[in-house]
């Protein structure tokens, strides 16, 4: 007899789909043939400095539990870091160290999303967000950027067409994963006061703050948000500091919410691991350097892409202001999952599908460029037989 694998499954778990970019990169994750650009991950390791100040912490015998909101240190170093950034004051109040970005949206969601609640997201977007809204049992509710000569724009009308009075967040991920779309000071300051006016929750995803081109960092709703503003940003060591693979992030949030996300964190994951936190106080405080490396990385990587996408006629394609992926169209495709699953097999390359970043993404491909040239080189020509 054959169980049912579904029984007393929450239906809401029940029917998440799987990531779109896991059904492509399942197929291969372990075939060193496949050139995998479906991550957003760079093929940098963490910087010695930063594994060595892990080292230390770990034989000075940082190992127990600690705050729940994390060690002061590390929440007094992103305070600063912060203030330096963006130029405001920045209390450790208002700083959380969460296992990773995801799981600070996660926790998010469980405080700001009820059964029947619905959330607004501006896409294309990362997928994560829209599944721990459903998780909740909320509904996810797509805002659509526009996309034209300017590449892709922000539509506030698109967004208030989609609030009614059981909206509670709106996720806006600026630099945006996968386009690349930087949301501009004046947008940002548009959609603050829609939120101030409505008390609806603004969930500001700026993990590729630091990732930016033409600029030293992204607009940022720290800069234009009082303390006390509905308006929460999430953020992680993964990108510009390359430690994906720590699982380490922070919230920064009105201090008046600081206890009921201690909650949560006791209840999720009961911390961040003590010596990671340790060598985060590194990062931020001798990474300077090394993040800037980083960009100059991706900004290779673009260039390199840039040419070569632009050489394939069927290929449609803006270079990005930010962040480290090429987002790109192409002509006559009109499955994207099942065409990154072919490239997998018959190219050798991996991308993530179009459709993984909503509905408006069908018939577009997004390629991780935070690679060294000679790898990006290589996976264009594999690729160029089945674009062209
Ligand atoms: C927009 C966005 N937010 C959050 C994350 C999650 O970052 P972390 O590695 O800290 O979970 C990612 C990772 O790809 C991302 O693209």
């Amino acid at each position: 007899m054959t169980a049912n694998i579904q029984a007393g499954i929450r239906p809401q778990i029940r029917d998440l789909e799987t990531q779109q970019i896991l059904q492509v990169s399942r197929l291969a994750l372990d075939d060193p043939s496949v050139i995998p650009l479906w991550y957003g991950e760079s093929d940098v390791t963490t910087p010695d400095f930063i594994k060595a100040a892990a080292d230390d912490a770990l034989a000075a015998g940082h190992t127990f539990y600690t705050h729940k909101h994390g060690i002061p240190e590390l929440r007094e170093a992103l305070g600063r870091y912060t203030a330096g950034l963006y130029g405001v004051d920045m209390a450790m109040e208002r700083i959380t160290v969460t296992s990773s970005g995801m799981t600070g949206i996660m926790m998010l969601m469980q405080m700001l999303i009820d059964a029947g609640d619905n959330a607004v997201l501006v896409g294309p977007v990362w997928p994560n967000a829209q599944a721990t809204v459903e998780i909740m049992g909320g509904e996810p509710r797509n805002a659509p950027l526009r996309f034209g000569n300017e590449g892709w724009t922000f539509d506030l009308e698109a967004v208030t067409a989609q609030c009614d009075e059981r909206t509670r967040v709106i996720f806006v991920n600026s630099p945006g994963n996968p386009t690349g779309w930087m949301m501009r000071r004046e947008e940002q300051q548009a959609l603050l006061d829609h939120c101030r006016e409505k008390g609806i929750w603004i969930v500001a995803d700026e993990v590729y703050a630091r990732i930016v081109y033409d600029r030293p960092v992204a607009p940022s709703f720290l800069e234009i948000a009082d303390p006390d503003d509905p308006v929460i940003v999430i953020n992680s060591f993964s990108k510009a500091w390359a430690m994906t693979g720590w699982r380490l992030g922070w919230l920064t949030h009105p201090e008046r919410v600081a206890p009921f996300i201690g909650n949560l964190i006791e209840y999720n994951t009961s911390g961040t691991a003590t010596f990671l936190q340790h060598a985060a106080v590194t990062a931020l405080r001798d990474g300077e350097p090394f993040v800037e490396s980083m960009v100059e990385h991706c900004r290779r990587g673009r260039a390199v892409i840039g040419d070569c996408l632009s050489a394939l006629p069927r290929v449609r394609y803006r270079s990005p202001d930010a962040a480290f992926y090429a987002f790109f169209a192409v002509d006559g495709m009109d499955n994207s999952l099942d065409f990154a699953k072919r490239l997998v097999h018959e190219a050798k390359v991996g991308l993530a599908p179009g459709t993984a970043f909503g509905p408006e993404g069908e018939g577009w491909l997004r390629l991780c460029f935070a690679r060294a040239p000679e790898t990006l080189e290589e996976a264009v020509d594999r690729l160029t037989p089945l674009l062209k």
